[in-house]
C-alpha cells in the first residue's frame, strides 16, 4: 500500500490535536470522520476537508474504502471499538489509555492478532523530538548503561487557548465510574509508558503513595525496581493551583532524567516552558562537558504530528511505530500497581496486575468536584 485512507472515529476535542499530521502526510488521506454527534461531525468534518461523515461506526467500519482508522473516543469505549476495528480488518491506530483494565487491553490485542491488522497506541511523547533524542542517546550508550530515570510532573495553571478552548463535555465520562482512575490513570500514563520507553527495559516491581487531590489530580511518589541489574526510577507528580505555567497545550510541567554509568540526560520540558533552558541537555561524565541539542524541535504540539506519521509510515513502509499494544498493557499495569502499592503499603509486582485498579477516592462525588473547582477558581481571583 503506498496511500492510506484514514477514518478518524471521535471528532471530540483531542481530534483537533491528530488532523494537522495526518493532513500534511502525503501518504494519507483522511477520507471520513465517524462522530455520533451529527452535528459536530459535520463541523469537524468541513473544518478539516473530510468528505465523509459517518454517525455510526458499524457502517463507518463497513465501508471498504477506508485502510486505516484512528480512534479517538472516550477511553472506556475503546475496547469495544478496537476490537470492532480489527474485526473489520483495518490498521488501528488508538489513544492512550489503551482500556480501562489489563484484561480488555489484552483482549484487544488477541483479536488483533487474529485479524493480523497493524496496531498501535497512540503515544505523543514518542513523537516528541526532545524525548526521541533522549531515547536514541540512551541505546546508543552515550551515558553508559542507564541506573535511574526519574520523572516529574506538576499541574498549576495557565492561560492556553488550546486548553481554554476545550469541550467540558470530554470531562465528563473522566471524572466519574467510567474510567477506573483519575490524573494517574487520564495523564501519569504518559509519563509511565516514558519511563519503560527512554530505556527500553521493563520494570518488575513497584512501591508508592498516592494521594487524593483537588479535582482529579492525585500527587504521587512512587518507585521502581527494573529488570536485571542496577536500574532504578521514580516517578513524581504533584499539584502547585498557584503556580502559572506558560503553556500552549495542557497546564503541566514535565522533567526527566536519565541517569547512565557516565553521565546524565535531562529533557527539561514537554508541555511548557520553565524555563530557558536548552530542550535537552546532555552531561558526559567521560569527557567531563555539557553537551545542549538547541537544535531538537520542542514544539509540543509536533508530537503529534509525529505520532500520526509514524502510524502512516509503518504501514506505508514497515518502519517502527510505538507504542506497541504489549508495551500499552505493561503502561496499564504499572499505573494500577502504582495504586496498588501505595493503597496496600507494600511492594508490588507489576506482571501480577491482570484487572484494574481503582483507588479508594475514585469516582470523586460530584460536591466534591464543585467545591474544589470553586476553591481553586478562587485561588485565582
Ligand atoms: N495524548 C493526549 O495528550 C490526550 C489528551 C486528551 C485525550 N486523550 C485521549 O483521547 C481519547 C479521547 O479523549 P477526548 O478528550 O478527545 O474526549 P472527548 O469526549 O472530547 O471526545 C471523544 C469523542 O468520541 C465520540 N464518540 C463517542 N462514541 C463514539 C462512537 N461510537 N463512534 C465514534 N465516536 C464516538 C464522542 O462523541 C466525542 O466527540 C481518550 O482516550 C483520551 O484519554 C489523549
Amino acid at each position: 500500500m503506498d496511500r492510506v485512507r484514514l477514518a478518524i472515529i471521535g471528532a471530540g476535542n483531542i481530534a483537533t490535536m491528530h488532523l494537522p499530521g495526518y493532513l500534511a502526510d502525503p501518504r494519507c488521506d483522511v477520507v471520513a470522520v465517524c462522530e455520533p454527534n451529527a452535528d459536530k461531525g459535520a463541523r469537524k468534518a468541513a473544518e478539516w476537508g473530510i468528505p465523509k461523515v459517518y454517525t455510526d461506526l458499524a457502517e463507518c467500519l463497513a465501508d471498504d474504502d477506508i485502510d486505516a482508522v484512528e480512534i479517538l473516543t472516550p477511553t472506556h469505549l475503546h475496547k469495544d471499538h478496537a476490537i470492532a476495528a480489527a474485526r473489520a480488518g483495518k490498521h488501528i491506530s488508538i489513544q492512550k489509555p489503551l482500556a480501562n483494565s489489563v484484561a480488555d487491553g489484552r483482549e484487544i490485542l488477541a483479536e488483533v492478532a487474529k485479524a493480523g491488522v497493524l496496531f498501535r497506541v497512540f503515544e505523543n511523547c514518542c513523537g516528541y523530538e526532545p524525548l526521541r533524542k533522549a531515547r536514541e542517546l540512551v541505546l546508543d550508550g552515550a551515558i553508559g548503561a542507564p541506573v535511574h530515570v526519574r520523572i516529574k510532573t506538576v499541574t498549576g495553571w495557565s492561560e492556553s487557548k488550546f486548553e481554554a478552548g476545550l469541550d467540558p463535555e470530554g470531562y465528563i465520562w473522566r471524572f466519574n465510574d467510567d474510567a477506573p482512575g483519575g490524573h494517574l490513570f487520564d495523564d501519569i500514563v504518559h509519563k509511565f509508558a516514558m519511563q519503560y520507553w527512554l530505556v527500553d527495559r521493563d520494570i518488575t516491581r513497584v512501591s508508592s503513595v498516592v494521594k487524593p487531590g483537588p479535582l482529579f489530580f492525585e500527587p504521587a511518589a512512587a518507585s521502581f525496581e527494573y529488570e536485571g541489574e542496577g536500574l532504578l526510577g521514580n516517578m513524581e507528580v504533584s499539584h502547585a493551583p498557584d503556580m502559572y505555567i506558560e503553556s500552549d497545550g495542557w497546564s503541566a510541567d514535565e522533567f526527566f532524567e536519565i541517569q547512565g554509568e557516565s553521565g546524565y540526560i535531562w529533557v527539561t520540558r514537554l508541555c511548557a516552558r520553565l524555563t530557558e533552558l536548552p530542550p535537552v541537555v546532555m552531561y558526559d561524565g567521560l569527557k567531563r562537558n555539557h553537551i545542549t541539542f538547541d537544535d531538537v524541535n520542542p514544539d509540543y504540539f509536533r508530537s503529534f504530528d509525529n505520532a500520526a506519521q509514524d502510524f502512516i509510515g509503518a504501514i506505508v513502509d514497515g518502519t517502527t511505530c510505538d507504542l506497541s499494544g504489549e508495551l500499552a498493557v505493561k503502561v496499564l499495569q504499572l499505573c494500577f500497581a502504582t495504586y496498588q502499592a501505595s493503597m496496600e503499603g507494600r511492594t508490588i509486582d507489576v506482571a501480577s496486575v491482570s484487572d484494574k485498579v481503582s483507588p479508594p477516592w475514585w469516582p470523586p462525588t460530584m460536591e466534591k468536584l464543585i467545591a474544589d473547582s470553586e476553591r481553586e477558581s478562587a485561588r485565582r481571583g
